[in-house]
């Protein structure tokens, strides 16, 4: 909880609205997440995924912590060279990988391969370089009972699997060492038993001699949160212990014949799961308006700062007075500075508030500054509050020259 004192220094020294990160709070959840998946299995590695929040001081944070980076564009693999990871600890997924995806191929990177055409180049690019081992991950389609279905990956239920595994036994410097799945929207504790369970089985399958020497089983937990917004999830929010549990036992029990050394690395990837409580928004009041029996707050931010979250969930929030200067405001919209009429951060607040009020808005990490686009108004700062309480800038207030820098005037 924010104090007067704390956002008024705050805005004096950097503004107003801003991001701040919750670095001590990130950091405690983050050794927790570990510590619950080492429990069952000591061959566990995280990895950080960058989409989700690929802001450098939190990418570095996340290497001191010892996370791998799992990126899905040159743009992200960028991001984990330049705050010095070496490619032996970037996982590059997705179906649009680039020049540095070939880096990382070359240099022992962790790259999945995500459909035949891409392999089609892999196999082209180990013929080019007889010189160097090639070691791959696919990417697998597999189907643990979501609604839906998934463009990504190598469909385990056709033949192109098989095919994938073919193209690669005739290279000879080419080899497939680890696989990788991802499933999203299915956050239950049941979807990732029973991606536990295809894993094992295709691990198996595909690698009958001796185990891969990995298996990527991509994100899609939820994350702790504050009780207002876990309510509106459902009763039963798994926690971490159990997510651990239904991955980490099954691996443990199926590779206890074998050496650690053996035992293949068990990997997640996760993204909202570690940021998302850790960064809040910190707005003020602009003004409040009555329109036909309606009351809508007018806030110096706008939805594009926050993400997709405030679409769909009442987000956390706290509400700071400035002074006694306050009206009761009914089922009251929070609007942004935007002219979209459904830039609506928080619906139907019922409650006291006066123009110049504070607003922080919580979970915010992931999906926010990184999906915020350059409509009709740049970003705000981003400032880390470390565990010592003293401020640094993670990222400068946006300004005219950055968003305009590369349109020719
Ligand atoms: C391949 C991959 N890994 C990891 C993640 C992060 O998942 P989460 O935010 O649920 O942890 C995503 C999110 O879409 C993803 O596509």
């Amino acid at each position: 909880m924010y104090t007067l004192d704390q956002l008024k220094s705050l805005e004096a020294q950097f503004g107003s609205p801003m991001y701040l990160f919750r670095e001590e709070d990130f950091i405690n959840n983050y050794k927790e997440f570990v510590a619950c998946f080492n429990k069952h299995y000591t061959k566990y590695q995280l990895s950080y995924s960058y989409k989700t929040n690929y802001t450098p001081y939190i990418c570095k944070l996340v290497k001191s912590l010892g996370g791998y980076a799992e990126v899905v564009s040159d743009m992200e693999c960028g991001v984990a060279l330049t705050v010095g990871y070496e490619p032996e600890h970037i996982v590059y997924n997705g179906p649009f990988k680039g020049e540095l995806g070939e880096k990382c191929l070359l240099e022992g990177g962790l790259v999945n391969v995500d459909n035949l055409e891409e392999l089609k180049g892999v196999c082209k690019l180990a013929h080019e370089h007889q010189d160097k081992k090639i070691e791959i991950g696919i990417r697998v389609n597999i189907n643990i009972g979501q609604s839906f279905i998934s463009r990504f990956g190598i469909d385990m239920d056709c033949d192109d699997l098989q095919k994938a595994f073919d193209m690669v036994s005739e290279v000879e410097n080419l080899e497939v060492v680890g696989l990788h799945c991802h499933v999203g929207q299915s956050r239950t504790v049941e979807a990732w038993s029973n991606r536990a369970k295809i894993m094992l089985g295709l691990a198996d399958k595909y690698f009958p001699n001796k185990a891969p020497k990995y298996i990527d089983m991509g994100s899609g937990m939820f994350a702790r949160m504050e009780e207002s917004l876990a309510k509106q999830f459902g009763d039963n929010i798994p926690t971490f212990e159990d997510y651990a549990a239904a991955v980490a036992i099954p691996f443990a029990e199926h590779y206890k014949h074998l050496s650690q050394e053996d035992k293949p690395m068990l990997l997640t990837e996760p993204g909202t799961t570690v940021i998302n409580s850790y960064i809040d928004f910190i707005g003020k009041v602009r003004g409040i308006k009555h329109i036909k029996g309606r009351d809508f707050v007018v806030l110096n931010c706008s939805k594009d700062n926050l993400g997709d979250i405030c679409k769909m969930k009442k987000i956390p929030l706290q509400i700071v007075h400035v002074n006694e200067e306050q009206e009761i405001l009914k089922d009251a919209e929070f609007t942004g500075y935007t002219c979209l009429e459904h830039d609506v951060m928080y619906p139907d607040y019922n409650g006291s508030l006066g123009v110049g009020d504070y607003v922080i808005f919580g979970n915010v990490g992931g999906y926010s500054n990184v999906s915020k686009p350059p409509f009709i108004f740049w970003n705000s700062p981003m400032i880390a509050k470390k565990a010592d309480g003293s401020l640094s800038v993670m990222k400068k207030g946006e300004t005219f020259e950055d968003i305009f820098a590369t349109y020719i005037i």
